[in-house]
């Protein structure tokens, strides 16, 4: 994903399309790799054998229920026209006729030698998949996607009298000539082989290059969710759990990594230059989560205080980058093997920097693989942003050993299980280490805000999906199972207690580990914790279910003191005539149980349940003479909140005289709601505007953070010509006095400097005079060749090249291309967006073609990047349609990156004009997994039009008004 190398904060200039989210799917960055292709022929004259084993034990293994029946949700039953009757590579119809493998078969182990060759780039390899059938049968089902299964080995009693391919769903099919019965082991040995490309997935070729500029290779995987299948043949399926046995021969000049330690070094007969690495035999685990790397780089290492060793793994050259990730993948273990109860159950666990890598990080269990940016730091040259984002990363992924590798969903429609809790548990473990950065207080902007954006479009989509296609299960590694799926265990967290949720996840990982979990199982360990005072199921199906929120109205009832508080689907598009409200049937009807918190100007907290029994609202008495109301305390709960006019009004007078009675996370959430209102036609556009006057005296990061992006989204929406000065100015006009005491020198607290970065950028993009003479001064000192703060280069940098030369441009591409600093190439790819020079964005956009130039895991930043430059956005828009075929075959029909790439360029459109453009172009076009994101982006234009129409000359006036 990103996958964004930071979890970046929106500056004002480059608006909201820069906020690169760290959801995407990890395929995103992806080329199509050109693996040799099992050539069907050689498949189907190989002889594979079975052998009966030795161990006929009846271990009765408790999958009495087929897994692939989904509790939560009802699979539709999808049409797939194209498999109707699946043909194998043969012409014979393929016997099996189902993307998920048959249910009786369980496998217990795999023994796998490999042996990559890096200079030829030649992969052999030998596999034993050993396993079990539940039930008699002449034939089982396994995956394997583009490796040439060459060879046989010996018959014990079964012969294989059929084997079968169909890539369409990368299945093999085998058949023998007797009966496989249950209770008994039986073990299949296949010899394939395939070349190693520089896919990003499956086992992939990386390189980079050292101290003296000579490439370097090494062979790395990634296999969540469908690409162990590329790596070796394989049961790829999540609850297919079984133990992993792995030896890998290399060159002796390099080092292998597995899950487990190396168990056994030994020579290779006949071979000097090589060494054979044998590794312990890995705990039950899903295929997703095998990983295993050769290269040459370093390590640093640390033992826990429960005797598990961590080890950072670099190139030599960055390894000095890996203390800060040692120190804090210590310290949040130790911290999760308390929180869980549970100690980590793996002898060792490493983290590994990979130079081309797609997604931000990958769990793999005790070998985490790392995109460079989200596990090296250096101090004095990266950013306070670039050290909580490599902190987060590591406390994600860390949490994914327990949430997700100990115990894993059973299928990826629960996706969310995974995703979700990891990235709700990101906030508690760095929040444990580093107390004084107000972790949980940035949740409301960085993980609930975004969630509430795009899931008030009809074309959102529920938490729990019924995904089956490798496509569809990598398009739902996204905001909704990410951040929608972690901000209502938060709302759940705050509703059952901190202890009941942590005695409840004690319970459900006790319960299921090693094996796996549906969602209803979460809810059911939950509600055990409460004593099943709460029915934690019938409450969360509401969320998981269905798609969207509710928008919570509170009313006063007419001559009385009692207040009315209602629910409704909030919907961007609830409003606008001639844009489909027909939304698909859920059996909740978009209402939902709802724990709604709130205060009044008394002081006094409310907590009540809202249900959808409650059709005609839910009444309280608030006493007499209320002021005003602030619902959703602390913005726990995952909802937007609407008043009468009245009570807005007495909200902005609060804000005006004394903000601070508010949480930050409560005037964050204020203000967006009153923004999202407003632009959803539900409220008067002069209260967001008034309300913001009061931005003047905000010093905190959150409300900031929220504030700048809808100013932003303004200045993307209106910021054709004179308008565009307008609202600088009126950005301005709120900036200066935040600027002013934050001033320029590094200093005051982790909060405080991630605040002074967004605030400085901001105000430069705003073209407030001082900061834009302070940034080109600076600019200018980098020229000269003095250092300056850490914080600063990324804002400098882009102003600098924003007004500077050719000559500017091209040294920073110099830098960008030999520096060794993760963070700091990142810094210098994205400086490079920032020019105003047409004829140097066209030069870039060209470079995204060649990946010599642009890796692929960052074509897509610069895509983006670009797009939101005033300057780029209709080349950028023009080059990507231009180039449409190139790229869509290059990251793949399966590509999420597709539909970030579509979002990412055209969801800040907002003329009619725009949108015949957006929606006559892709008409004739393939856009693979990026369906719903078209969707969505189109969707987004109807309302920015609306938007406009209703509101353009309105909000304008105002500002104008405002400015005299
Ligand atoms: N399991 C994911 C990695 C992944 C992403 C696999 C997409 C397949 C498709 C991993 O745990 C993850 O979520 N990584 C995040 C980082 C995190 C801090 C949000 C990422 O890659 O951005
Ligand atoms: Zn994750």
């Amino acid at each position: 994903m990103d996958m964004s190398d930071e979890r970046d904060d929106v500056a004002f200039l480059t608006g909201s399309n820069s906020s690169e989210s760290r959801l995407y799917s990890k395929r995103d960055l992806y080329e199509r790799g050109h693996v040799a292709v099992c050539s069907h022929r050689q498949a189907l004259c190989i002889t594979v054998f079975v052998f009966s084993s030795i161990l006929a034990t009846a271990i009765s293994i408790a999958f009495i229920r087929p897994w692939n029946t989904c509790d939560a949700v009802v699979e539709p039953h999808e049409e797939e026209p194209e498999y109707l009757t699946p043909i194998a590579t043969n012409g014979e119809e393929f016997p099996w006729d189902d993307v998920r493998l048959p249910i009786f078969i369980r496998p217990i182990s795999y023994d796998l030698e490999l042996t990559p060759n890096l200079t030829t780039l030649e992969v052999r390899g030998i596999i034993k998949l050993i396993f079990q059938v539940t039930e008699e049968t002449d034939y089982i089902v396994f995956h394997s996607k583009n490796i040439s299964i060459t060879s046989k080995t010996i018959n014990e009693k079964l012969k294989v009298v059929k084997i079968l391919e169909y890539p369409a769903r990368d299945q093999l099919y085998l058949e023998t000539d007797q009966p496989m019965r249950p209770g008994r082991t039986y073990s299949i040995r296949l010899k394939f082989e395939y070349i190693l490309t520089q896919s990003l997935e499956g086992f992939y070729l990386s390189t980079y290059k050292d101290n003296e500029g000579n490439e370097r290779r090494l062979a790395t995987t990634h296999f969540e969710p469908t690409s162990a299948r590329r790596a070796f043949p394989c049961f790829d399926e999540p609850q297919l759990k079984a133990k992993f046995l792995v030896t890998i021969t290399h060159d002796r000049s390099l080092k292998s990594f597995f899950n487990m330690p190396i168990k056994e070094v030994s020579d290779v007969r006949g071979k000097k230059d090589q060494i054979r690495n044998e590794f312990y035999e890995s705990a039950p685990m899903s295929s997703y989560l095998v990983a295993f790397v050769v290269c040459d780089f370093k390590l640093i290492k640390k033992r826990t205080k429960s005797n598990v060793t961590i080890r950072v793994i670099a190139p030599e050259n960055k390894i000095s980058q890996a203390d800060f990730a040692l120190d804090q993948a210590i310290k949040i273990t130790e911290n999760y093997e308390r929180f869980f109860g549970i100690d980590y159950p793996l002898p060792k666990q490493d983290l590994i920097a990979i130079p081309d890598f797609a997604a931000g990080a990958m769990e793999n269990w005790g070998l985490i693989t790392y995109r460079e940016t989200s596990l090296l730091f250096t101090p004095g040259v990266s950013s306070t942003k670039s050290k909580q984002w490599v902190a987060t990363v590591i406390a994600h992924e860390l949490a994914h050993q327990w949430f997700g590798n100990l115990v894993t969903m059973r299928w990826w429609n629960d996706l969310w299980l995974n995703e979700g809790f990891a990235s709700w548990m990101e906030y508690q473990g760095v929040d444990e280490v580093q107390p004084d950065w107000n972790m949980k207080g940035q949740f409301w902007s960085t993980v609930v805000q975004p969630a509430l954006e795009e899931d008030a479009l009809q074309s959102s989509h529920p938490i729990s999906v019924p995904v089956k296609d490798p496509r569809d299960i990598e398009g739902i590694f996204d905001i909704i199972s990410y951040n929608k799926g972690s901000a209502i265990i938060r709302m759940l967290e705050n509703f059952l207690g901190e202890h009941v949720l942590r005695f409840g996840l004690r319970l459900y990982l006790e319960k299921h580990k090693y094996g796996n979990a549906v969602t209803k199982d979460l809810w059911l360990a939950l509600a055990q914790a409460t004593n099943y005072t709460h029915d934690v199921e019938g409450m969360m199906n509401t969320w998981t279910l269905q798609m969207g929120y509710p928008l919570i109205t509170f009313t006063k009832v007419a001559n009385s003191t009692s207040w009315n508080i209602s629910q409704s689907r909030f919907l961007y598009t609830g409003k606008i005539e001639g844009v489909n409200t027909s939304m698909p049937a859920t059996r909740f009807n978009y209402t939902w149980i709802v724990p709604v918190k709130f205060y009044t100007d008394s002081g006094k907290q409310y907590q009540h349940l809202i249900t959808p029994k409650d059709s005609n609202g839910y009444s309280v008495d608030l006493g007499e003479d209320v002021k005003w109301i602030k619902g959703n305390s602390d913005g726990y709960g995952y909802y937007r909140v609407q008043y009468p006019e009245q009570t807005w009004n007495s909200l902005i007078q609060e804000f005006i005289t004394n903000h601070t009675k508010f949480s930050p996370s409560d005037r964050a959430q204020i203000i967006d709601d009153a923004f999202a209102l407003s632009k959803a036609g539900e409220l008067d556009y002069k209260i967001p505007l008034e309300l913001s006057k009061y931005l003047k005296s905000e010093r905190d990061l959150v409300p900031w953070t929220v504030a700048l992006r809808h100013l932003a989204d303004l200045k993307d929406l209106f910021g054709e010509g004179s308008q565009r000065s307008l609202i600088l100015q009126y950005a301005r006009k709120l900036l200066e006095d935040v600027y002013t005491s934050l001033g320029w020198e590094d200093k005051g607290s982790h909060n405080e400097r991630l605040l002074r970065f967004l605030i400085l950028r901001s105000a430069v993009d705003a073209k407030l005079e001082d900061a834009t003479k302070t940034a080109a001064n600076l600019y200018q000192q980098i020229k000269d060749g003095k250092n300056i703060s850490s914080e600063l280069q990324e804002l400098v940098y882009c102003a600098g090249i924003e007004n500077g030369t050719l000559q500017d441009w091209e040294s920073t591409l110099a830098k960008y291309h030999t520096t060794q600093i993760p963070s700091e190439r990142a810094l210098l790819m994205k400086a490079l967006t920032c020019t105003r020079d047409t004829l140097i964005l066209q030069q870039y956009l060209h470079f995204t073609l060649d990946k010599s130039k642009v890796r692929s895991q960052d074509v897509r930043t610069v895509l983006i990047n670009i797009s939101s430059n005033p300057s780029g956005t209709a080349l950028a828009w023009r080059h990507v349609r231009r180039y449409w075929e190139r790229y869509y075959t290059s990251f793949g029909e399966g590509s999420f990156t597709i539909g970030l790439i579509i979002k990412g360029l055209t969801t800040s459109f907002s003329t009619q004009f725009d949108l015949e453009q957006v929606e006559s172009f892709f008409k004739e076009k393939e856009v693979g997994a990026g369906k719903q994101a078209l969707t969505q982006a189109v969707e987004m234009i109807k309302v920015n039009i609306n938007f406009r129409d209703n509101y353009e000359e309105k909000i304008i006036t105002w500002i104008q008004e405002f400015l005299l």
